[in-house]
């Protein structure tokens, strides 16, 4: 006999895609070639996101994200189990002491902040300095940093760990570097970071994503690949805040913006990937250049902190509160 609580649990562990209604050895395929692995992808898959990528009629795609949900244990949590997770939230600092009152103490581990703003508005500052601040807060963590733009400079690790009272060469062995060529090597990337954690044993405390969607708009151009990149987006996004929730990891994702509004969709906020990289993150943070050489950050989102900007500088050797 199975105790009430486990059956789902077995139950999920042992159902494969191919034990969905409607689904064969062919749309089973097509769904693993678009990138649904799990049953878990197909639960929170939109029935049009299915019709899709696999072809099926639309009957078809809800009972398959049904059944995958039904096959699912349930998602609840007692509320003391979300203290306890709770309990277990770092906040890492970004080294300006305003910055961090924003964010209520620094960028949290378990969830996704993302930093959008033009171009030389501080956004892989921010990652630099983070990476620093993360090894001077635990010593023997990981930082993984995805680099899409080749924008990363182990010299400005340098000046920030002196910055920050470190042994810049002890520090910079514990960043890993890895330039992401298209969107697709990102994502394996993003896959290959579970395997530093279960099998060589690396405690990754950070995982910087700079940018998450340089690629993704310059691979998908024109309005018949939207849909495509949004999916694709999604699956990336998706990825990282398992990764953030799992192994309560914090997770930092870069995104530009143009700074004119009228040029681009009508409003700053509305970034590239949108509303898909919006709810997916936890805590976003506008980012523009202010008076004298400063920078402004404005939280747009949070749970459970207020709304409201403050201004730092970044300076040779750390991000800094305005004099
Ligand atoms: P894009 O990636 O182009 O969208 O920009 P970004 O938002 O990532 O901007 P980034 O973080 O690269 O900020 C660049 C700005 O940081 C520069 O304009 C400088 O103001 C500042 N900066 C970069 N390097 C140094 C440095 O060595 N010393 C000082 N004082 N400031 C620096
Ligand atoms: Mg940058």
């Amino acid at each position: 006999m199975v105790e009430n609580g486990s059956y789902a649990e077995l139950k999920m562990e042992k159902l494969s895609l191919q034990d969905l209604p409607g689904v064969g050895a062919a749309t089973a395929e097509k769904l693993e070639q678009a990138g649904y692995r799990d049953l878990i992808s197909i639960a929170v898959a939109t029935i049009g996101e299915l019709v899709e990528t696999t072809g099926v009629t639309e009957t078809v795609a809800r009972k398959m994200i049904n059944a995958a949900r039904d096959s699912m244990k349930m998602g609840f949590e007692t509320g003391t189990e979300m203290l306890r997770k709770r309990q277990a939230v770092a906040k890492i600092s970004t080294g300006s002491n305003s910055f961090n009152t924003l964010l209520g103490g620094g960028f949290e581990t378990g969830a996704i902040t993302e930093c959008f703003g033009e171009f030389g508005s501080g956004k892989t500052q921010v990652g630099h300095s983070l990476a620093v601040q993360t090894l001077k807060q635990e010593p023997d963590a990981t930082i993984v940093y995805i680099d899409t733009e080749n924008t990363f400079r182990p010299e400005r690790i340098q000046q920030f760990a002196e910055g920050a009272g470190l042994d810049s060469e002890e520090v910079l062995e514990k960043i890993m570097v890895a330039r992401a060529y298209n969107s697709d090597h990102q994502m394996l990337l993003t896959e290959k970071i579970e395997s530093l954690i279960t099998e060589q044993g690396k405690k990754v405390r950070l995982i910087v994503v700079d940018s998450l969607t340089s690629h993704f708009r310059a691979e998908f151009i024109g309005r018949g690949t939207l849909a495509e990149r949004q999916q694709k987006l999604n699956r990336h996004m998706h990825q990282l805040s398992k990764l953030a929730a799992s192994y309560n990891i914090c997770v930092y994702v870069t995104n530009q913006v143009m700074a004119k509004p009228d040029q681009f969709f009508g409003d700053p906020t509305t970034s590239i990937g949108g509303h898909i990289v919006g709810h997916a993150s936890t805590f976003r943070i506008y980012l523009r250049k202010g008076k004298k050489g400063t920078r402004v950050a404005k939280l747009i989102d949070a749970p459970n902190l207020a709304d409201g900007e403050v201004c730092f500088e970044v300076a040779e050797n750390g991000l800094r509160d305005v004099a």
